[in-house]
């Protein structure tokens, strides 16, 4: 009788992003006091938390436009944090990481003097070295896909503040980022536009986007989050999927800053 060979087990996957005891300091004060929080391909994690507790902080270090005073960035398995007082080269070295975590930001960030299809054209061919042809044809599908198709020729002046978020979301798109980051997305957002910006987040969730998204919509949150995570003064306190997060919060900070949201 033969023997089958031992099946061949893929490796577990780690994360495909992973904050390991990050520590960020603004000059005595320590911002970040060592946050960790790993999450996995496709999967969608939302960071609430009451303000100065260093959200915006944490989604900057992990998309390495700021640099930690400790601890590490891994993406895919790879170490690519920033530390502080790191020598010459850093900005090479980091520059093609960047464009794999991609932030949007709350207020859009647009370039006032290009159109939103150049908007969307430019990090392509400056990042990826995309030819105009093709970046020009990419933009456009992209803008397509965060239903702007039809204000492509637009300056940002000319579109709704969630008309400019979808482009700022399609610009982030179009360098074909691993991850992406969203920093309180909506809310600058008059309330009636917040729901089409949540829709276009909802279906980047829906294929598989791996997304860390700072916001307290909290039906985004129960829709498309596979956990919550609350920050305060610096640190994770919680982690825990949308149900019990909400029903029946662990940490007696959670339970209170649930009732200043819910109020
Ligand atoms: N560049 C900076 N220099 C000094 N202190 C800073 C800097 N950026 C942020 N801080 C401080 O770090 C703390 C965390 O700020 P951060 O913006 O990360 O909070 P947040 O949780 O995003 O708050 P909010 O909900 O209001 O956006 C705050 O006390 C803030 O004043
Ligand atoms: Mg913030």
């Amino acid at each position: 009788m033969s023997i089958d060979p031992a099946p061949t087990v893929p490796a577990e996957p780690g994360p495909m992003i992973e904050a390991d005891n990050l520590v960020k300091r603004y000059g005595d004060f320590e911002v970040l006091r060592g946050v960790s929080l790993a999450v996995a391909r496709g999967q969608v994690k939302v960071i609430v938390g009451p303000s100065g507790s260093g959200k915006s902080t944490f989604l900057r270090c992990l998309a390495l436009l700021e640099p930690v005073d400790a601890g590490r960035v891994v993406l895919e398995q790879r170490d690519v944090s920033w530390k502080v007082g790191a020598g010459g080269g850093t900005e090479r070295r980091l520059a093609p990481y960047r464009s794999q975590l991609c932030m949007v930001f709350q207020h859009f960030n647009l370039f006032p003097h290009l159109t939103a299809l150049q908007n969307v054209m430019v990090g392509p061919m400056h990042v990826r070295h995309t030819p105009k042809r093709q970046a020009e044809a990419e933009a456009m599908a992209l803008l397509d896909r965060v239903r702007l198709g039809d204000r492509a020729g637009r300056y940002p002046h000319e579109l709704s503040g969630g008309q400019q978020q979808r482009v700022a979301i399609a610009r982030a798109l179009a360098v074909r980022p691993r991850v992406m980051l969203f920093d309180e997305p909506t809310s600058a957002l008059d309330p009636e536009l917040v729901r089409e910006v949540i829709d276009v987040m909802e279906e980047l969730a829906a294929e598989g986007m791996t997304m860390i998204v700072v916001s307290h919509e909290m039906r985004f949150a129960h829709e498309a989050a596979n956990a919550i995570v609350m920050m305060d003064e610096g640190e994770i306190i919680e982690e825990a999927p949308p149900d019990r997060f909400f029903t029946a919060p662990g940490h007696e900070r959670t339970q209170r800053f649930l009732q200043l949201v819910k109020t």
